[in-house]
């Protein structure tokens, strides 16, 4: 049977829209897959950055500087969208009306009322799939704790920890970008980054905090300014978040942070969770990884570690000794939204679906009662019935 092919078009040229271009050309290094997506267009407000398209994606017929006669293209079915945070509400929104599918960058919006102006498009196109790009749980060991949650292997939980740690603004001479100003990247700044990553499985384990209290670092002041000079650093660098999660067995407190100034580490996203039958880690730091503790009363307490095989939630070419990175957690990540646009949520090969929107807005409700908790110094309660 041929496989159904998915006509894309790119909105945003840069980092990761050259990140999904490089999974679609990669598509052969799926098994068994019978959809696949077709870069057919693209569009960047700096035509420049549509040149590297038009070099290496064979695929891609048309380049565009407004996005908006792109979604007139009736050729392209469905939309990546990777701009900067500020232009989310008003280009998804656009998408979401013009009846085209769209996998969106994170955070969703720039802040909480941008996200409530894509949530009310959903509601009014009902028949598009939108989803929120979210690739590190498809790696096989965070698979291998999702699979342990859902089978309720912990017990009863007596914490979780998450987080996403980046180094990369730790050199203070590097130079400032949009991702640093509150007019582009929004106030959560390294929350806004870097949270949703960290939220995406406590959201679909249903683990909402019910409250937060929020220590946010701003530890690089100003950075240069490309043009000889300096310029204000304005955002965030580094978040902790002391969350309360209730729970069917009494709740337990889950700590999430998301740290652009962490010493050390280049791009470590972790999941512990401890619980009174199994306690679990995995870190993207050591990706092959997983340890495990299982324990009965009375008996010792052991940690286990394994080197996990390359078993990702679609099959591939690659051998189980192998290891599994960055890009192959993106690969995996669109495998998962082609084939829910190709089969429905119901239909999939698989049973792991990329972020939903509701898990994005959850996202912003813990972001915004965080920002509330550091001006305020208390903890914030978070109403999820609001
Ligand atoms: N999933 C991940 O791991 C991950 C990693 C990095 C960034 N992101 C997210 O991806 C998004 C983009 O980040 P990036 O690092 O690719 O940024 P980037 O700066 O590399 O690229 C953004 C591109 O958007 C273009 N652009 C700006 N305004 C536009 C407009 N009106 N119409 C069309 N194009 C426009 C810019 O010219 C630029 O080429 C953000 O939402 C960010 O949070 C996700």
């Amino acid at each position: 049977m041929s496989a159904r092919v998915i006509r894309f078009g790119v909105i945003g040229c840069g980092l990761m829209g050259k990140e999904f271009a490089s999974a679609a050309a990669r598509w052969l290094h799926l098994d068994r897959v019978e959809f696949e997506p077709q870069i057919v267009a693209v569009c960047d407000a700096n035509m420049e950055a549509t040149k590297w398209f038009k070099k290496h994606v064979p695929s891609v017929e048309r380049t565009y500087t407004d996005y908006r006669e792109m979604l007139a293209d009736p050729e392209v079915e469905a939309v990546y969208c990777a701009v900067p945070h500020n232009l989310h509400a008003q280009i998804y929104v656009d998408i979401i009306a013009s009846g085209k599918h769209l996998l969106g960058e994170k955070p969703f919006g720039i802040d909480k009322e941008a996200n409530a102006r894509i949530s009310a498009a959903l509601i009014a196109h009902p028949e598009v799939i939108v989803r929120c790009s979210s690739e590190f749980p498809f790696f096989p060991g965070a698979q291998a704790l999702i699979k342990m949650v859902e089978e309720g292997k912990f017990g009863r939980i007596i914490e979780v920890e998450a987080g996403f740690w980046h180094s990369s603004d730790l050199d203070p001479t590097k130079p400032i970008n949009w991702k640093r100003r509150i007019a582009t990247n929004g106030e959560y700044g390294c929350m806004g980054d870097l949270g949703m990553h960290v939220l995406h499985l406590p959201m679909r384990f249903g683990w909402k905090p019910n409250s937060v209290r929020a220590l946010l670092s701003k530890i690089v002041s100003e950075r240069p300014d490309g043009k000889g000079g300096n310029a204000p650093c304005e955002t965030w660098d580094n978040a902790i978040l002391a969350c309360d999660v209730e729970s069917a067995d009494g709740g337990f407190p889950m700590v999430l942070s998301t740290k652009r100034i962490a010493p050390g580490h280049a791009n470590t996203w972790f999941i512990r969770i401890q619980g009174t039958e199994l306690s679990a880690e995995f870190s993207t730091k050591n990706p092959k990884q997983v340890s495990t503790l299982p324990y009965s009363p009375g008996q010792q307490q052991a940690w286990h570690v394994v080197d996990v095989p390359y078993k990702s939630a679609y099959g591939t070419i690659t051998g189980g000794i192998f290891e599994f990175g960055f890009s192959d957690s993106i690969l995996q990540m669109w495998a998962a939204f082609c084939d829910e646009l190709a089969n429905g949520r119901e239909g999939m090969q698989q049973s792991f679906y990329c972020a939903t929107p509701e898990e994005a807005s959850g996202s912003h409700r813990v972001f915004t009662a965080a920002l509330a908790s550091e001006r305020t110094g208390q903890t914030i309660a978070i109403d999820w019935r609001e």
